[in-house]
């Protein structure tokens, strides 16, 4: 393991530490639409800003991908970060926002943490090692019937121009469910995948910064992370994440 996962979880928290600055001070964000239902804050950029000095101080040999600042040095061998994911619900006080940094090597993610720091809840993961939230092993959970089944999803922001939205999936799905959620950040809703609070998640539309590190997670709990037609891998297009239980039952419906 090229890193040291003390090192990835200082750095998160710290830049947690930033991001509840802003938070307590919400008056003074300023927020700013990047497309109609996208939006940024200077919290965002001051996080990522954070985010990218720290990781590459502690690791100089690998590039970075950050949401907010993109892409810069090598692009193999990368960080890929989200400083915020739940801008939105950051704006609105709400506590279910996430700060999400994954380390790929050669296509391969290998290790990944994502911190809720108005929850403190932190999740971390390296390949092969398992998932850890705040210090504790976790796993997903042993549901095996849809019925009975907690799910979560997200309806990406682009969705008035999309045709096939997600609306009539997540209607189809609601009717065979018992509870449903929609949270408002992806790397969340992985990793409450990975901790058993939710038996499945999907979403489309996303990016891989959005999921990287909570993919990896609910790898590491021993989750189930596919496309829409089940193939195994990352897909931000169309991911879908399950407690392996459920998890034919709920391709049928996807
Ligand atoms: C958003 C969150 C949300 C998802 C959106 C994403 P952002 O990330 O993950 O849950 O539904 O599609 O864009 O923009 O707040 O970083
Ligand atoms: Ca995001
Ligand atoms: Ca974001």
């Amino acid at each position: 393991m090229p890193i040291a996962l003390e090192v990835l979880e200082k750095i998160v928290r710290e830049a947690g530490v930033i991001a509840m600055q802003h938070f307590n001070n919400l008056d003074n964000v300023e927020v700013i639409k990047k497309s109609p239902r996208d939006l940024v804050t200077d919290a965002d950029v001051a996080v990522e800003k954070y985010l990218k000095k720290a990781l590459e101080d502690s690791y100089p040999q690998f590039g970075f991908w950050g949401e907010e600042s993109g892409q810069s040095a090598d692009q193999t061998n990368r960080w890929i970060v989200d400083p915020i994911d739940g801008t939105h619900s950051f704006a609105k006080g709400q506590y279910f926002w996430s700060i999400s940094v994954a380390l790929e090597i050669d296509g391969e993610l290998i290790a990944g943490s994502v911190f809720a720091p108005a929850l403190d809840d932190l999740y971390i993961a390296a390949k092969g090692k398992g998932a850890v939230k705040n210090g504790k092993s976790i796993s997903v959970s042993k549901e095996t019937s849809l019925d009975d089944s907690m799910i979560a999803t997200g309806f990406a922001c682009l969705r008035s121009y999309l045709v096939e939205n997600n609306l009539k999936r997540f209607c189809r799905i609601a009717e065979k469910t018992t509870g449903q959620r929609r949270f408002g950040s992806a790397a969340m809703d992985l990793c409450l995948v990975a901790d058993g609070q939710v038996d499945a998640f999907w979403e489309q539309e996303l990016n891989l910064y959005d999921v990287a590190a909570g993919a990896l997670i609910v790898k590491e709990a021993g989750g189930t992370v596919t496309d829409f037609e089940g193939k195994d891998g990352v897909f931000p297009k169309q991911i879908l994440a399950t407690n392996g239980g459920i998890f034919e039952q709920i391709l049928k419906l996807m």
